[in-house]
């Protein structure tokens, strides 16, 4: 399917399934070359990140946990700005190697927020594993150790990523098309 409708919105095909799995696969090569001995915590931030989650815990061969926060920020094709709490983490990770899993940072603030968030319960460390990054996009300094993907500052969805809610269920990304028509 190289064109997708949602709602109002049409989308075209511009990272294959293919892609998206070598690169993930890079990154779990990256995190288990990186922090093999050090037990990480996987904390992968709900909705949009169930796929990656998935395929990368499938590539990951050190000891580790992994468990599901969910906090939300955006609705329709444009970020609130309003970043709501945290939600899920029972886990206590004081002293903790923490690796953040996102579907995309886009201008940065629902990972500053969250890094904010986990910076208060004493962890170890905290590296981010993210998807995508929308470099033009990006209004907050943060140091991003694992990227599968940069992409240019256009509506994705696909592949855990969604429109209005729709579109989380496709093996590869699309973006939108005539956004501006
Ligand atoms: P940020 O706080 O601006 O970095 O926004 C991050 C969140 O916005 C992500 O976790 C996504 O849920 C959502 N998001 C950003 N860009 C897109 C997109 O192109 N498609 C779907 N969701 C997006």
């Amino acid at each position: 399917m190289n064109r997708i409708k949602i709602k109002d919105k049409e989308f075209t095909i511009s990272i294959t399934e293919e892609q998206i799995q070598r690169e993930v696969k890079r990154v779990a090569n990256g995190i288990n070359r990186d922090l093999a001995g050090k037990n990480p915590l996987f904390l992968s931030v709900l909705n949009g990140s169930f796929m990656f989650t998935a395929d990368l815990m499938r590539n990951i061969t050190i000891p580790c946990e992994v468990t599901f926060v969910k906090l939300a920020s955006y609705q329709g094709v444009t970020t609130t700005g309003k970043v709501k709490e945290m939600m899920g983490l029972s886990e206590d990770i004081s002293g903790r190697t923490v690796v953040i899993v996102e579907d995309i940072v886009d201008t940065g603030l629902t990972m500053e927020r969250l890094l904010e968030t986990l910076g208060t319960r004493n962890p170890k460390e905290i590296h981010i594993a993210t998807l995508l990054v929308k470099p033009e996009k990006l209004r907050i300094d943060l140091d991003i150790k694992y990227v599968a993907m940069r992409i240019p500052n256009d509506f994705i969805v696909g592949y855990g990523l969604d429109y209005d809610g729709f579109g989380r269920n496709y093996s590869n990304i699309y973006t939108v098309i005539n956004e501006n028509e």
